[in-house]
């Protein structure tokens, strides 16, 4: 292609994404798939790097950052940037519009009404169109210069629609959405890092990062809600009108902005803004009224640092300040324990809230929360409340100056059954291993042991599942071989009562029973199983079908199994000493053995046989993994083959690992097989060893 038709197609490409930028952000109106917006990246992004001649900053390829750039500079306001007063009541609102009738002399004098962003106010400037430069507020007349963070913002415009003055500084807020936030924070607690203590922070902290590429990981969004310097346009008469320009020229504008009049008009704005407060998908902090018209604004002029023609009116605070009661844990339905506080109720953001969750013991510690602290609970929207901080100065001490209380340790035991609490290491999640037996882990439980691969226990779903949990009908596993066709009859008819979903039929008396009557069956059916399916139905943690697998056929029997000690368990071919620890352990609680005693004592039983300890054959001591789905047959029928001669089929690749057959989709089995240098067989492989092993 000749340089001309190539400066054409960067041009067209960065025009084309602009306006899909533009019809997304800035309109809401989005025209373009995520495909054809993906390929055009990557076509701009290789032309870009095949013709460095054609780079250009404000290009939208620019938006994934650049390497650090080391100190921020620092930027002078041509035109400063001010604050505004607060309102924290209607009165000063109805002062406020007084104030201003009676010295403009307009009797109905017209507001820009605005939701107050909580987030950072940025200047951004551009020059003939082009982004030259953004920068933070600061002390109001100098910042910083964050131009390269900015640019990863997706909705900062760079290059600007239409007739572009000469120069244009356009202010408005850098905010993190609050979904951005949640993520965030579910990924740092993950992953043992600092969490962000509100969006606000994560704003500020975002965009002060020394390396944009980080900025450009943290999704931030940017309004538009005011000018600076303005050079070469012929600016409108009002400032709603100005956003509305500012919105043509590709500024997102926030969709609640509108125009009242009267205290009535602006007190009504901020009470429906209010009722939306929660479901907008930022946070706010208050509305800001600002005298609409340009000419009546200069009449109002200023004092000290803020306009008297403009005010904001605050909602009230979604952080605030309590103690801690107590400090106690829930149980997860996969036994995930999770401590929260029991706090002396609070108002926060218009709502009484008495309870904060931890999220999970790493929290716990950095936070160092203890009964009788002073603790700042945040809540935002439908978001359950955090605890945010505790004021450490605070913390009520004994008589010698020590802390009252010492630092707080997850329980040892469940609070719901008593079981063992562990944390693995490299967790974040301490989980209760009561298992079956812990009823806040039932449901899940006894899902997967009815579950095809396990007991299959065909039509009992979750929803029964949940309901004979709920209606105590069920205990154990155990418990399940002791339904009747009349208990589960009644179980759905409360079920239904419950939900609203009686079915007409049975309103006008018709009781249908085959259902239950098949389920009874299906249950009566799976009591006639195998010793790995009733190892792998158990849901000990970790032992998966294959190891269920192996457990069976190295001990051949339940009862040498439940006799094995964890140093036993260890000798067996494949199975870890983590793995063995947990299979020591589960068989250690009792009411794991009651359940197995009641399994048997309901007619469950399994072929037994002598144990198979040694296999025979050309693979005879080798393991081996299946992963990836094979064309030619399943993976179960492969792993039957290769076991017929002789070999180990495990479920997870280690260093002992024989080779890894990996089949079309392979994934981290396969990764980890190629890191540790084991051997990979593809299908064709298999096959052809298949037919001819040697
Ligand atoms: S106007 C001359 N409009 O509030 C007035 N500010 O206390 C300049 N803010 O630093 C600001 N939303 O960070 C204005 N719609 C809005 C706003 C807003 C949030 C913040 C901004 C500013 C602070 C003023």
């Amino acid at each position: 292609m000749k340089a001309a038709t190539l400066q054409a197609r960067v041009e067209e490409l960065r025009r084309l994404l602009d306006d899909a930028n533009y019809r997304y952000y800035v309109l809401d109106d989005p025209d373009t798939t995520d495909a054809d917006y993906d390929k055009w990246l990557r076509e701009l992004e290789a032309l870009e790097r095949e013709h460095p001649e054609f780079a250009d900053p404000n290009s939208p390829t620019a938006r994934v950052g650049n390497a650090p750039s080391g100190k921020f500079a620092e930027v002078k306001h041509g035109v400063p940037m001010l604050s505004l007063a607060n309102a924290f009541e209607d009165g000063e609102v109805e002062e406020f519009v007084t104030r201003i009738t009676k010295e403009t002399g307009d009797a109905a004098p017209a507001f820009s009404v605005e939701p107050k962003l909580d987030g950072l106010a940025i200047s951004l400037r551009y020059e003939h169109g082009m982004f030259v430069r953004g920068a933070t507020r600061g002390d109001g007349a100098t910042g910083e210069d964050v131009s390269a963070n900015l640019r990863t913002i997706r909705t900062v415009p760079l290059r600007l629609r239409g007739e572009a003055p000469a120069v244009l500084e356009v202010r408005g807020e850098v905010f993190m959405p609050k979904a951005a936030f949640e993520k965030y924070n579910a990924w740092a607690r993950e992953h043992g890092e600092k969490t962000l203590a509100n969006p606000r922070n994560g704003a500020a902290g975002s965009l002060r990062q020394l390396d944009p590429r980080v900025t450009a990981q943290r999704p931030l969004a940017f309004y538009a809600y005011a000018l600076g310097e303005v050079d070469g346009a012929k600016l409108p008469a009002t400032h709603s009108n100005t956003l509305a320009w500012l919105r043509e020229l590709g500024f997102p504008v926030s969709a609640e902005v509108d125009v009242a009049t009267g205290a009535e008009g602006l007190l009504a704005y901020y009470r429906r803004i209010g009722e939306k407060r929660n479901a907008l998908p930022y946070d706010i902090d208050g509305v800001v009224y600002k005298l609409d018209r340009y000419d009546q604004q200069r009449a109002m002029g200023f004092v000290s640092r803020a306009p008297r023609w403009a005010i904001a009116h605050k909602y009230p605070a979604q952080e605030q300040a309590t103690t801690v009661e107590s400090i106690e844990v829930n149980v997860g339905r996969t036994g995930a324990v999770t401590p929260w506080v029991l706090m002396t109720p609070v108002q926060v953001g218009g709502v009484t809230v008495t309870r904060a969750t931890l999220h999970n013991a790493d929290q716990i510690a950095r936070l160092d929360v203890r009964v009788g602290d002073t603790i700042i609970v945040r809540r935002a929207g439908d978001v359950i409340p955090e605890v945010v901080r505790v004021i450490e100065d605070k913390r009520p001490l004994d008589a010698k100056g020590h802390p009252k209380f010492a630092a707080y340790q997850l329980p040892t035991a469940c609070p719901v059954c008593g079981s063992a609490v562990e944390r693995e290491e490299g967790e974040v999640v301490a989980r209760c291993t009561g298992g079956l037996f812990c009823p806040a882990q039932r449901v899940q439980a006894l899902f997967h042991f009815a579950s095809r691969r396990a007991m299959d226990i065909e039509g009992l779903g979750e929803r029964f599942i949940t309901a004979l949990v709920e209606f105590d009908m069920v205990r154990s596993v155990a418990d399940l071989y002791r339904l009747s066709v009349d208990d589960f009859v009644s179980m759905k008819q409360r079920a239904d009562e419950l939900a609203d979903t009686v079915p007409e039929t049975v309103k006008s008396g018709k009781v249908a029973t085959k259902w239950a009557e098949n389920l009874v069956g299906a249950i009566d059916a799976s009591r006639s199983t195998t010793l790995e399916r009733v190892l792998y139905a158990l849901g000990i943690r970790d032992v998966g079908e294959s190891t269920a697998r192996t457990l069976a056929r190295h001990f051949g029997a339940l009862d040498p199994l439940l006799q094995a000690d964890e140093e036993t368990l260890r000798q067996v071919p494949d199975i870890g000493p983590i793995v063995a620890a947990r299979i020591a352990h589960f068989f250690a609680e009792s009411h794991n053995r009651e359940v197995i005693a009641a399994l048997r004592a309901n007619g469950v039983r399994w072929p037994e046989g002598a144990p198979q300890r040694s296999a025979e054959g050309p693979l005879a001591g080798k393991t081996v993994v299946l992963t990836g789905g094979l064309s030619s047959m399943s993976r179960d029928e492969a792993g039957a083959k290769l076991e017929a001669l002789g070999a180990k089929v495990s479920g997870s690749v280690s260093k002992k690992t024989s080779f890894v057959v990996a089949g079309e989709a392979a994934g981290s089995k396969l990764a980890k097989a190629q890191e540790l240098g084991v051997e990979i067989w593809d299908e064709a492989k298999l096959l052809s060893y298949l037919a001819d092993p040697t």
